[in-house]
């Protein structure tokens, strides 16, 4: 095979979660795409599939390349978003949105959502993983999903965002409810037409609660995003109402699925937990190998800007690329024995939370609470081991999470 395009349908792999064999394993199909060619043209979603970590980690860093669904062509699969978007009369979050609305939005918003903001959140962190330990407690087998890993980061933003207590449960409905089925394309109409009604019940106690911080400030995430200020230029409402969603859309699930997977993994790889057990200064690096080795984004995405040569393949102006994430980090030019879960790894570099100026803004507070999560359940837990030999991923495009993780105690 050559270093440049190839014009094939990719090597008749299903790179879907329809497919189980990608369910079971998508980082082995993903081997075989990254070692095809630097470029993969992909005729069932018109796209140019890249998974060779130098090209992936160019392409997320290049500056000129898009995201806007709108100028997606028609060829690209992107066109499909842009229906969606067009439909709508709302300007879409800064998830979809180029320079300079981009720049303008994450540069707000990065005023508010700050690291120190987050390491501040450290003692109540800890604090909430305990308290979930807490509910379990005495019992000899559960759910690690519902007891955990889905509780944790939802309870965690609600206190960022300043979300009064007798509100949370509503507030964790609301969000859980909504979200799921954002991300799940197969959710029948029963679970569509109630999360469109939790979506809009969020949207109207956020509403609330904007207004009140407007006229009485507090210490928290919501009022700090209606105060920051870039040169005289602040958020509106709604553009704050949109942050806010975003935040809960992309922050949430991705760390239910980051915990999910990485205490999967720990779980079957014992003598990985008793090391860490044992010398818990790895913890850091142990979830920059959880990231890298099962990261819960699969596949991110660019749209060319004009006709250009990209990763040695020429391309043409509304082109989608999508960059397997997930395949650039079992790169065998960058990670030796790339198949192995290795909590003390060196070559740790992975692109898990994508690159560049779009680079993911929850970061810090992904690494803190899957850094205190999984310190905490293997301390309270010491004899935890899985409960289940088939497992059930999610049927998300491009994510990758259990639906649940039985385990023994
Ligand atoms: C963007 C991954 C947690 C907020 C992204 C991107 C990835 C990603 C791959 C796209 C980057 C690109 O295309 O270059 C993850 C993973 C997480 C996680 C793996 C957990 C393990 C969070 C959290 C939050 C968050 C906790 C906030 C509470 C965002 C936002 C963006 C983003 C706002 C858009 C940034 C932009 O367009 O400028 N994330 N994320 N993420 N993430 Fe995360």
């Amino acid at each position: 095979m050559t270093e440049t395009a190839t014009n094939e349908v990719p090597l008749g792999i299903q790179l879907t979660p329809l497919n189980p064999e990608y369910q079971r394993d998508p980082f082995s199909l993903l081997d075989r795409v990254r070692e095809a060619g630097r470029v993969i043209w992909d005729e069932q979603f018109g796209r140019w599939l890249v998974a060779r970590f130098e090209d992936v980690h160019a392409i997320l860093n290049d500056r000129d390349l898009l995201v806007d669904p709108r100028k997606a062509n028609e060829k690209s699969f992107n066109a499909m978003f842009r229906q969606r978007l067009l439909g709508e009369d709302r300007e879409p979050s800064m998830l979809f949105q180029d320079p300079p609305a981009h720049t303008r939005l994450r540069g707000l918003v990065s005023k508010a959502f700050t690291p120190r903001a987050i390491e501040r959140m450290r003692p109540r962190i800890e604090e909430i993983a305990n308290e979930l330990c807490d509910r379990v407690e005495g019992q000899e087998r559960f759910d690690l999903m519902a007891a955990f890993c889905q509780p944790y980061p939802t309870i965690v933003i609600a206190e960022m965002l300043g979300v009064d207590p007798k509100d949370q449960a509503d507030f964790k409905r609301w969000t859980d409810d909504s979200v799921a089925a954002g991300f799940d394309p197969f959710a029948s109409e029963e679970v569509r037409q109630r999360a469109m009604r939790a979506g809009e019940e969020l949207q109207a106690y956020l509403r609330r609660v904007i207004a009140e911080r407007r006229a009485e400030p507090r210490d928290d995430l919501i009022t700090a995003m209606l105060r920051a200020e870039e040169n005289g230029d602040f958020l509106n409402d709604e553009e704050v109402l949109s942050m806010i969603g975003l935040l809960l859309a992309a922050g949430n699930v991705t760390t239910t699925d980051l915990l999910g997977n990485g205490m999967k993994n720990l779980l079957r790889h014992p003598d990985q937990a008793q090391l860490l057990r044992e010398r818990p200064e790895l913890i850091e690096n142990a979830v920059e190998e959880m990231l890298r080795y099962e990261g819960p984004v699969t596949f991110s995405g660019r749209i060319v800007p004009d006709d250009r040569v990209i990763a040695g393949c020429p391309m043409q102006k509304g082109d989608s690329i999508t960059v397997a994430l997930g395949g650039a980090n079992y790169d065998p030019r960058l990670h030796k024995d790339p198949h192995k879960f290795d909590v003390t790894r060196e070559d740790i570099d992975h692109v898990a939370f994508g690159g560049g100026r779009r680079y993911c803004l929850g970061a810090p507070l992904a690494r803190l609470e899957a850094q205190i999560g999984v310190r905490v359940l293997l301390e309270r837990f010491p004899t935890m081991r899985l409960a289940q030999q088939e497992l059930k991923w999610k049927r998300v495009p491009g994510f990758r999470g259990l639906e649940e993780l039985w385990v023994e105690v």
